[in-house]
């Protein structure tokens, strides 16, 4: 990367690619991948290696404002039905709410999944790997327990299945892998809650769905989400739809649970801050970008700073969050609020 800097901000279109080499294959190949990016061969050519030539692409449908979130349609089961999921990086598991039948669901656009018969098993590789921070105990062999809970307080308690996804590969071929999943049968909303039918978990774990496409050889290992300003978008799995030597590439640190390019800079209206060396996460699954308290009240005065003079006046009777400014007429898009505020940048030094 030499001395460029790489930077993602927070208003604007974001395209946002992320190679994930390191967890499915080998030590070894780590190294050889490592190696080809350090030594400045073309992204191109190490591509090359174990190349998997074929890739999915699903469109995307929402928005930052007013949704705050992002939905795609997966097609699930035997027979496959549609269901819309909630894009997450920053988790691993992917489930639908599951008539099991259900004890506490939430209210969904779709009748809720019925299961296959095909449990992903205790000792399973991706069951350990959703165990491995407790002492996980196989107190029913042929059955893989899980719980997972969001910053937002949500969570889904539930049991682990296989079941048929319904995917359209860009070689034009369709096929329907058996993917682990959970059903879920026991919701509890969490704050920023909205009716969903499931989450899609795109994180870096043995569980996550490019993880699983990507160990049965159907596509590599690499995601990649456009989300445009106007709404709507699309989110690829697979390394073959771009001109990789058209992309800003970035590592990631390897030690990092979630999607982290580690230690960056925040910036705002392309000046420093003074806040740097923040530790960074991506998650597609959060609406809010947060940052340390230092950071978040040293944002504020900037932020304070440039509007003063603007037509928008503090609404402190707004109890949405704890910062809320009126405009003239109501916002309905990112782009009425665009003009107001400059652009939030977090840059990474290398
Ligand atoms: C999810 O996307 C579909 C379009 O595929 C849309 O009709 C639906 O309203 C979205 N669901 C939610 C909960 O936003
Ligand atoms: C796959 O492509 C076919 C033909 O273009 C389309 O009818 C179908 O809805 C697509 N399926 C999925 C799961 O996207």
């Amino acid at each position: 990367m030499g001395k460029e800097k790489v930077g993602f901000c927070v208003v604007g279109g974001i395209v946002l690619v992320l190679f994930l080499g390191a967890s499915v294959t080998s030590d070894d190949k780590r190294q050889r991948w490592r190696r080809a990016m350090i030594s400045g061969e073309t992204m191109a050519s190490s591509m090359l290696f174990n190349r998997v030539p074929s890739s999915i692409v699903l469109p995307l449908h929402g928005n930052v404002y007013p949704n705050g979130y992002y939905n795609v349609t997966l097609n699930i089961g035997q027979p496959s039905k549609p269901y819309f999921l909630d894009v997450d990086t920053g988790s691993d598991l992917t489930w639908l709410q599951c008539d099991a039948p259900c004890v506490h669901c939430t209210e969904a656009p779709h009748p809720y999944y019925r299961p296959s018969n095909n449990l992903v098993a205790c000792m399973d590789p991706i069951c350990q790997s959703l165990h491995s921070n407790d002492d996980h105990r196989c107190e029913n062999p042929e059955q893989c327990d899980y719980e997972v809970e969001y910053a937002d307080g949500g969570s889904s308690l539930g049991v682990l299945v296989r079941d048929a996804f319904n995917l359209n590969f860009t070689n034009e071929k369709r096929q329907s892998p058996l993917l682990a999943l959970g059903c879920g049968y026991d919701q509890l909303p969490g704050g920023s809650h909205h009716p969903i039918d499931g989450v899609l978990g795109l994180g870096k774990g043995k569980s996550s769905i490019v993880s699983q496409l990507s160990s049965l050889g159907l596509v590599r290992n690499v995601i990649g989400h456009c989300l445009s300003r106007r709404g709507g978008g699309f989110l690829f799995f697979g390394d073959d739809l771009y001109d990789p030597s058209r992309v800003a590439w970035t590592p990631m640190s390897p030690d990092a649970k979630h999607y982290s390019p580690g230690l960056a800079e925040l910036t705002f209206d392309g000046k420093t801050t003074g806040f740097k060396k923040l530790l960074t996460t991506f998650d597609s699954g959060s609406s809010y970008t947060y940052l340390n308290s230092q950071a978040y009240q040293g944002l504020i005065s900037l932020l304070k700073k440039e509007l003063s003079g603007k037509p928008l006046r503090e609404a402190s009777d707004d109890q949405t969050l704890p910062l809320c400014w009126k405009g003239r007429k109501p916002f309905r898009s990112i782009r009425d609020v665009e003009k107001y505020f400059q652009d939030l940048c977090i840059e990474l030094h290398e």
